[in-house]
């Protein structure tokens, strides 16, 4: 086959990538997005079988159909997996560029040039590191693993002195790739390394260091390019090792962490403030006095947290959406860029419930809405709504910017107890005098809300 056809379709395929990321980042192109992403990788493929070079086809046949076994399963998992399948999806890309790297490795030595090494040694290293991380966090999401952090004395000692170790073989590796008994040991200790980064990471902080992982899986798949002397790989590696890069970013911004800090991994301990064992007063109110105030609001926004994601509460709103909008209301969804516990998640149980998308506004577009809204109703939120964000210094959300519901007229707040969310401390917007706390689970709640609506 002419290699110019087969250039050509890999460039075809790096534009259909290319053009997915971009869909992808809007949620009215989405479902575009993961169309043209799914054509990419077939021209990826189908360029690949093209290569003149390949012998054996019934080994590729014999891969693809082990490749089906493990993905149509994996496929099927439901919504709230999706976090796991990803960790999974990063195992499989990381140990197939391991396996690669150390394939080529075997093969080719000494006859390796330092170029060469350089980017075999970063695809094993990041590689290796991350089959072994992906498979603790996947394990960790999907609560096989204990999910609370695992801490040691000089637990940042121990782990950067594993990897720097691994790093010095790889680079006496570079100089003199002759040595090959280094090879398995620089391995191993990659391996073992990617157990020890996840170990301190509570569950819930997982899907910022997944982020990170998706980043080290591409940019190992980039190295194993310039190792193949493959120009798609490069590049596809290189875009999925930039956006998992500027996702993780995004994900620290938005909940004020350092990056440096996810990066050492000493983060993910819940910590509790004092001021959360304080008694201070607070009014709560029964499903039909909430339903009595929603009836006579002409307009609503509707604050979707974790907690109506724990609850599976998404058709319920959606019912509540249904009946306000009918007596007139309107109503729509403020969306923080962290609810949740993954990126998109609120927007993905909300289009599950088939929940109008021109209903959902984003947190810059919400915000300036709530001085003229009649009741904001946060349904298992707490801390993108905690008003302390921005005055507690001490905080560990100070400065994470956060869903103004504080200065809507009335705000109601559907959670189950007084107790806090996943920072751990204490929420003032539970005490003001316009605040109603509606203390059930979500889903029965708005259950109840619903139904007295409906008979008023
Ligand atoms: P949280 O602050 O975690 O609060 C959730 C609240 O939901 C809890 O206070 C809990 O109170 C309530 N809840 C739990 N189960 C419930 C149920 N069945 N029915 C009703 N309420 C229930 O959630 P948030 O406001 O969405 O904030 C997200 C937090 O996660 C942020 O701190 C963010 O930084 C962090 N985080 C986000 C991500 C991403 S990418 N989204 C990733 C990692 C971490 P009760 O126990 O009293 O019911």
């Amino acid at each position: 086959m002419n290699e110019n056809v087969i250039h050509f379709v890999y460039l075809a395929s790096v534009a259909c990538f290319i053009l997915s990321l971009k869909w992808l980042s809007a949620v009215p192109t989405a479902r575009r997005g993961v169309t043209i992403g799914v054509l990419g990788m077939l021209l990826a493929v189908g360029g690949t079988l093209l290569d003149p070079s390949i012998e054996h086809y019934r080994y590729l046949a014999g891969a693809a159909v082990v490749g089906a076994i493990i993905g149509v399963p994996m496929a099927m998992m439901p919504m709230t997996a999706v976090p796991q399948r990803t960790a999974l999806s990063h195992a499989f890309g990381a140990l197939a560029a391991a396996l690669v790297g150390t394939a080529e490795f075997y093969l080719r030595t000494p006859n390796l040039d330092h170029f060469t090494m350089v980017a075999l040694t970063l695809e094993v290293i990041l590689g290796a590191l991350t089959i072994t991380a992906s498979l603790m966090a996947a394990g960790k999401l999907q609560e096989l693993l204990p999910t609370r952090p695992i801490v040691f004395r000089n637990q940042n000692i121990v782990n950067l002195s594993v990897l720097g170790l691994a790093v010095v073989i790889g680079a006496i590796l570079i100089v003199n790739p002759g040595l090959a008994w280094l090879f398995p040991i620089m391995l191993m200790l990659c391996i073992v390394f990617g157990v020890l980064l996840i170990m301190p990471i509570g569950g819930a902080d997982m899907p910022t260091v997944l982020a990170l992982l998706n980043s080290y899986a591409g940019l190992s798949a980039s190295m194993m390019g310039f190792v193949l002397n493959n120009k798609l790989l490069i590049v596809a590696g290189a875009l999925d090792g930039s956006s998992g890069l500027i996702l993780s970013i995004i994900m620290c911004r938005a909940m004020n962490r350092s990056f440096g800090n996810v990066l050492f991994g000493a983060f993910g301990q819940v910590q509790t403030s004092a001021a959360a064992t304080e008694q201070k007063p607070y009014r709560s109110a029964s499903a039909e006095e909430a339903a009595d105030l929603l009836s006579s609001a002409s307009s609503v926004i509707i604050v979707p947290g974790y907690g109506m994601a724990v609850a599976q509460a998404q058709h319920k709103v959606r019912e509540l959406f249904d009946v306000l909008t009918k007596q007139g209301c309107l109503v729509r969804f403020a969306i923080h860029p962290v609810a949740g516990r993954m990126p998109g998640h609120m927007n993905v149980l909300l289009a599950e419930a088939d929940i109008p998308y021109d209903k959902l506004l984003e947190m810059d577009d919400a915000n300036p809405e709530f001085p003229q809204t009649d009741v904001a109703l946060v349904i298992g939120a707490n801390d993108v709504t905690n008003p302390g964000a921005r005055h507690e210094k001490g905080s560990p959300i100070y400065g994470m910017p956060i869903l103004d519901v504080d200065k809507a007229r009335t705000v109601m707040v559907i959670k189950r107890s007084m107790n806090p969310g996943f920072a751990g401390i204490d929420n003032e917007l539970y005490y003001m005098d316009k605040t109603l706390m509606l203390f059930g689970d979500a889903k029965g709640f708005v259950g109840e809300v619903v139904k007295a609506l409906a008979s008023e």
